[in-house]
């Protein structure tokens, strides 16, 4: 059976790391790969291919920038034609990304079945062009695979229950691959400037935060303020805020690092005392690794670990991210019910792929 993987976005080559190679030991399944060329930076792109052994991509799109519906048309119309090509029997596609909507759609109007890996996560806000990317790409794909009962929960709200589609709790890849790599986290060069211990690591990128002068500008304080008063600031930094912070003249106090590599990411997780965030994926990894998250967004997909009080919102409020942080330092993380899964999800999204 041949599967037709559509990636393009740093989290979605961690989460294909381990999925491909559980894909390459299945005799079943032959998988070939299309990097979009959504992230295209060598430390957004190339470094976790190198890193995690990714196979190397068929299909190179090189199509990323611009405005998303310039991005998602032209990616369409390359991924419609590699379809037509290599006729796959399931198009499989990651996330929420434009990569994924592109991938879903160009496979769904061809017939092709579309499996899709993190279905059913939901923020509620239509305002995220994330939400409206995973809402599309759920109404068109066949086999749903959820990363936790409330994902598939959200799917039964909206009536796949009655759908002639697969809807499944397959655990979450991303533990899967902060399992994994955990052994093999190095500090490295680029992390020379890191302490080992008593630091933060703080991510941000979203739309919502740096799209918007007044939010951004609050969270900067924020960091800043933490980094001066409470404890140092990490900030390995996505290049969409680098862009942002330097054409508002923001200053930035904290230690402001390249976007770094999954090994040195995980890294910093197992070593920091507690992540500061916007990323969806550095939420859970967080609580792989034991640490308390403060997540500078209004809402959360991963609702679990807000009601568990391992995660906090604290929006774009700078009192807020100041006082969570200092409330949050400290506490002790368990994962008494297994809430992702405990690392089988590739192995079992290969078990229902050979199946179908
Ligand atoms: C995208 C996803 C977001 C995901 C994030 C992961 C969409 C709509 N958004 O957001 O859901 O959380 O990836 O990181 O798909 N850029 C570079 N170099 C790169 C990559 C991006 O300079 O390697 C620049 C682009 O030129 C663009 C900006 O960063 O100006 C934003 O990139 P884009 O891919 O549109 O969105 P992300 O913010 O990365
Ligand atoms: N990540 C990384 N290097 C960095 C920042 C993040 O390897 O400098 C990893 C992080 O550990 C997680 C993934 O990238 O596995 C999350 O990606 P991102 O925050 O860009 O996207 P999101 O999860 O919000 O869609």
């Amino acid at each position: 059976m041949k599967i037709l993987t559509v990636i393009g976005a740093r989290p979605q080559f961690i989460k294909a790391s381990v999925v491909s190679a559980a894909i390459e030991k299945s005799s079943n399944l032959e998988e070939k790969i299309i990097h979009t060329g959504q992230h295209f930076d060598t430390n957004m792109s190339n470094i976790f291919f190198d890193q995690l052994g990714i196979p190397k991509p068929h299909y190179q799109l090189d199509i990323n920038s611009g405005s998303h519906g310039s991005m998602t048309g032209r990616m369409l119309e390359e991924i419609e034609k590699i379809c037509l090509t290599e006729q796959p029997d399931r198009l499989m596609v990651y996330g929420d990304t434009n990569s994924t909507l592109a991938g879903a759609l160009a496979a769904s109007k061809l017939h092709i079945p579309v499996a899709h890996i993190e279905a059913g996560l939901r923020s509620f806000n239509m305002r995220m062009p994330e939400e409206i990317n995973r809402i599309l790409t759920d109404q068109v794909s066949d086999i749903l695979f959820c990363p936790t009962d409330t994902a598939v929960k959200n799917l039964n709200n909206e009536g796949f229950a009655n759908k002639p589609v697969q809807v499944l709790n397959v655990g979450d890849v991303m533990q899967d691959s902060s399992m994994f790599f955990a052994e093999r986290a190095v500090k490295g060069e680029a992390l020379n400037h890191v302490p080992d211990t008593d630091f933060i690591v703080a991510t941000l990128h979203r739309a919502e935060n740096t799209d918007d002068p007044v939010r951004l500008k609050a969270i900067v304080d924020a960091l800043n303020y933490i980094h001066k008063n409470i404890l140092p600031v990490i900030l390995p930094l996505h290049p969409r805020t680098q862009k942002v912070v330097k054409s508002l003249g923001l200053t930035l106090e904290m230690l402001v690092l390249e976007p770094v590599g999954y090994l040195e990411m995980i890294w910093l997780l197992k070593h920091c005392s507690a992540v500061v965030s916007d990323s969806g994926g550095v939420q859970k990894e967080a609580f792989f690794f034991k640490k308390p998250c403060i997540t500078m967004r209004d809402q959360t997909e991963w609702v679990e670990l807000i009601e568990h009080g391992v995660n906090v919102l604290a929006g774009a409020n700078t009192q807020k991210i100041i006082e969570l942080t200092q409330a949050m330092l400290g506490k002790v993380i368990e994962d008494p019910s297994n809430l992702y899964g405990g690392g089988q999800a590739s192995q079992n999204i290969v078990n229902i792929l050979e199946k179908n």
